[in-house]
């Protein structure tokens, strides 16, 4: 069957504020973007996903949007936006944009209205409760962010009621049950559509649904971090009954007739319940990404848990579904620091090994910046260098309730957001070449080691690995169509599987660790005729029979022969 453009596409997730920073102000903008257009075609990717660049005030970078209809100034103009539309057209480069629709900003029109009075026309764009009989909070919910004193609900002064926040304070969530609410959201993604852009990354989209009467959750609160009797339960407002009639008329009003693609951040959607969502027929999104695998605060992908989930997302394909297969983006850390090696001897090795399985396993690849030149963790000294709101929220909780400040960033340091928003790493120049000015968050100080220009200079390099992969995902067939079989199933470190369709089998073997592997090469490919298509490794022999010994990360791909 003729795949969607979006079945076949490569896509690369801009953080644009730490890409490219064109006037020296230390914000990556829309120009920066242009400048490095053609560096991304030569990686070989067909779509770009921008993390949101509307107006806002930036408390969540732009997850606070307050005008859906421009641009940050901080980015540029919605003038700068339509030329890079168009240049990116023209290099055959789709653009999606994130559309965060679960909130917006309180300083979003719509708000400053809806606050002013009860009986305010915007009043009910937002979710405004009554505080109990004792003045207190509508209930025990916890926000993520936990600001304040950690509740989801903020009281306000004006009309004597409580907001709704899943999020920070200043992100009060949108209304979905009422009418008017909706349509405006419906005319502002015709107004983005009508401008040329090609989708949707739908932001946290599975909890626009909340539960009548807003019931308290039984969940026990976490010991280090909930404060004050109000317990963080993303249960409580996710995938809650009803979220289906309201996608299901998103798509009949705009993505379906549009023929927009959208793909939804999935939390609390995993293979199990997928189907729910994205299969075809149900008229809602068009793919799914979820967290069974990559996941913030998650350091090891067991094989057993990569084979798990791998075979129940090729199941959900069975049922006109299609997945995304990424291992980090902005709300993660890196992924080679979580689930490779980030030393001076692995990180290489490592990294093109992650990516041989984002880019061999059934679905659509999501790339996120600075992945592709295997850039890590960072580690800052003091809290203040830290900008991203979970990582704030949870060292404040954690040291209101008496843990030291040391250990506090020691455990949040590893899982912040930040260790994916530092600035990308373009060369060996002050500040890696992102800025000529002071960069709105700190450089990661590998950027002399670790940048574009080293490994485009180089036919090993990281980049050049990932061209590869995705000149093969154009040009091979298994990798868009083969259906996908594990091999060796009870190995802990080898990793292998095939992707098989009538015109082509790939054969995929990774030593998923750290250490040198010796097996047995299983009999049935023995028979054979293979191919070693790729390799991370540069003087190992290719063979596929008898006992086979891989250096630590050592990843190839064969091609059975014809
Ligand atoms: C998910 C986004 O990816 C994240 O960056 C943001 O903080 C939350 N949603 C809230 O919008």
């Amino acid at each position: 069957m003729k795949k969607k453009w979006w079945q076949e596409a490569v896509v690369y997730e801009i953080y644009c504020k730490s890409f490219c920073d064109s006037n020296g102000d230390g914000i990556g903008d829309l120009r920066g973007v242009m400048s490095k257009l053609s560096v991304l075609r030569d990686l070989g990717v067909n779509c770009i996903w921008f993390t949101p660049i509307y107006t806002s005030p930036q408390v969540d970078n732009g997850y606070d949007v307050a005008d859906y209809r421009n641009i940050d100034p901080a980015y540029g103009t919605i003038e700068d936006f339509k030329e890079l539309l168009e240049m990116a057209h023209a290099m055959g480069i789709r653009v999606i944009m994130d559309m965060v629709l679960n909130h917006s900003s309180d300083e979003h029109p719509w708000f400053i209205e809806s606050r002013k009075s009860k009986d305010n026309p915007y009043r009910n764009y937002y979710i405004w409760q009554p505080p109990k009989a004792d003045g207190s909070a509508p209930n025990n919910w916890g926000s993520y962010f936990r600001e304040g004193n950690g509740s989801a609900w903020e009281f306000d002064e004006t009309t004597g009621e409580y907001y709704l926040h899943q999020y920070s304070i200043k992100m009060p969530d949108l209304n979905w049950e009422y009418e008017p609410l909706r349509r405006e959201i419906y005319d502002m993604l015709h107004w983005w559509i009508d401008l040329g852009v090609d989708g949707f990354r739908l932001d946290v989209f599975t909890r626009f649904k909340k539960p009548a009467g807003f019931p308290d959750t039984q969940k026990t609160p976490d010991p280090k971090l909930d404060r004050n009797g109000f317990v963080v339960d993303g249960a409580m407002c996710t995938n809650v009954e009803g979220i289906h009639e309201i996608l299901h008329e998103l798509y009949t009003e705009v993505f379906g007739p549009r023929e927009s693609m959208t793909v939804g951040e999935g939390a609390g959607v995993s293979h199990h319940n997928a189907l729910d969502y994205c299969c075809a027929s149900r008229g809602e999104v068009d793919m799914v990404y979820h967290f069974d695998l990559a996941y913030r605060g998650r350091y090891v992908i067991s094989n057993e848990l990569f084979r798990k989930v791998q075979k129940g997302w090729a199941e959900v394909m069975h049922h006109n579904a299609w997945p995304v297969q990424y291992l980090s983006n902005h709300d993660s850390a890196r992924q080679v620091s979580c689930y490779g090696c980030d030393s001076a001897e692995y990180r290489a090795d490592s990294a093109k090994l992650l990516a041989v399985l984002v880019h061999t396993t059934p679905g659509t690849p999501f790339i996120y910046q600075g992945e592709e030149i295997g850039m890590v963790n960072v580690r800052y000294d003091s809290i203040e260098d830290y900008n991203c709101r979970y990582t704030l929220g949870d060292y404040h909780a954690m040291v209101a309730r008496g843990i030291g400040s040391e250990e506090a960033l020691n455990t949040v340091a590893p899982r912040s957001r930040d260790n994916a928003r530092t600035p990308y790493q373009w060369n060996s120049d002050a500040n890696a070449g992102f800025t000529t000015g002071t960069p709105w968050i700190k450089v990661n100080p590998r950027y002399s080691e670790i940048n574009l220009e080293r490994d485009l200079a180089s036919e090993d390099s990281i980049f050049a690995f990932y061209r590869e992969l995705t000149r093969m995902r154009r040009e091979d067939p298994a990798i868009l169509d083969g259906d996908l079989t594990f091999l060796m199933e009870d190995h802990d470190r080898i990793l292998m599987y095939m992707r098989r369709c009538a015109r082509q089998t790939l054969l995929v073997i990774a030593n998923y660790c750290g250490e040198n592997t010796a097996f047995e090469i299983p009999s049935e490919l023995r028979e054979n005729q293979w191919t070693r298509r790729i390799s991370n490794k540069k003087n190992t022999e290719p063979a596929l029979n008898g006992t086979r010994a891989l250096l630590p990360w050592e990843v190839e791909i064969y091609e059975l022969a014809r």
